[in-house]
């Protein structure tokens, strides 16, 4: 199969350091990423096939509506994606453009290996080729004659960029920019929407959002020797107006003393761990967030419900 590996061997994260610093803030509070170990991934796509959760499949169902007039708006080239998600997302996308180039980006390298081989067999025509690296740190890509002598366009679907701080956000789109060197991005994002449809969505009935997010306290007791009990902490999502985001969080059932690493973090009842803010942008914010950042919104597609946009971005001079 036409498939390339690239490690460019990003650091391993020192955990036990991380987790010190996020437990300090106020409120506490530690990189979503450390949110998706094996299980976490697993939960996170049940998680996607909950009814509550619109998200993935409307974004997919856009993309599959849209495909062919999106190509039209970024021209040729070849695709690279931030992170491998969902490998249905982008697959429409390789068939209406024809891209003769598939690069994704990911810091999983079995992920990129089991995502690429799946579309592989489905764009023989494609070359894929997968680059271990942290996503939203690349600003350039690799040398490799496959990357070279082609426009580039980049996808960062399925409102990722959502779990950034707005700081985070803005700095990760320069990145963008650079890597793609003048050629577009496709950015899909969350949009606002009733808050409780918002909070269904992220406290579904079925409870696989409350196990994912606990999830994080069995990661951290496996990998850090912990004695953190999940059962002791509530899962909320409520809906923060001021900063248009969710906010996921487990409360601290009781005055509680959980031990990490050999360190023990005192919790007051009622206290919160939040685990993750999902930040959903209207048009307006989305434009004000890519323009910091130099880019101009050229073009925008949306579901029928408007929950989803997928905005052209072009860089603004
Ligand atoms: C992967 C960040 C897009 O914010 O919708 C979903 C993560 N967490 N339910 C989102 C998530 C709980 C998701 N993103």
């Amino acid at each position: 199969m036409n498939i390339t590996l690239l490690n460019l061997h990003p650091p391993p994260a020192d955990l036990a350091r991380l987790v010190d610093e996020g437990l300090r803030r106020s409120p506490r509070q530690l990189p979503a990423w450390m949110l998706y170990d094996a299980e976490g991934s697993r939960l996170f796509a049940e998680i996607c096939r909950q009814p509550e959760y619109t998200l993935t499949q409307r974004e997919i169902t856009l993309l599959e509506d849209h495909a062919p007039a999106i190509a039209a708006a970024t021209g040729p080239g070849l695709v690279v994606e931030f992170g491998i998600g969902n490998a249905r997302k982008v697959d429409p996308l390789l068939t209406a453009l024809g891209s003769s180039v598939f690069a994704a980006l990911d810091i999983s390298l079995s992920a990129l290996e089991e995502a690429l081989s799946g579309l592989a067999a489905r764009h023989p025509k494609t070359a894929m080729v997968g680059i271990c690296c942290d996503h939203t740190r690349l600003q350039q890509l690799p040398p490799h004659p496959a990357l070279e002598k082609q426009r580039r366009i980049g996808f960062f679907p399925g409102s990722s960029l959502g779990n950034f701080t707005p700081e985070d956000a803005v700095h990760f789109l320069r990145n963008a920019r650079q890597l793609l060197a003048g050629g577009p991005l496709l950015l899909g994002l969350d949009q606002p929407r009733e808050p409780a449809l918002m909070e269904a969505a992220y406290d579904d009935a079925a409870g696989v959002s409350a196990s994912f997010a606990r999830n994080l306290l069995q990661r951290l007791n496996r990998d850090l020797q912990g004695d953190a009990d999940p059962a002791q902490f509530r899962y909320q999502a409520s809906w923060q107006p001021q900063q248009q985001r969710i906010e996921m969080a487990l409360i601290s059932r009781r005055d509680q003393t959980v031990h990490l690493a050999g360190n023990a973090w005192f919790f007051r009842n009622g206290e919160a761990w939040i685990t993750e803010h999902s930040v959903k942008y209207s048009p307006m914010a989305a434009a004000a967030l890519v323009a910091r950042a130099g880019w101009r919104i050229e073009r925008r597609w949306e579901d029928l419900h408007q929950q989803i946009a997928l905005h052209l971005l072009l860089p603004a001079d």
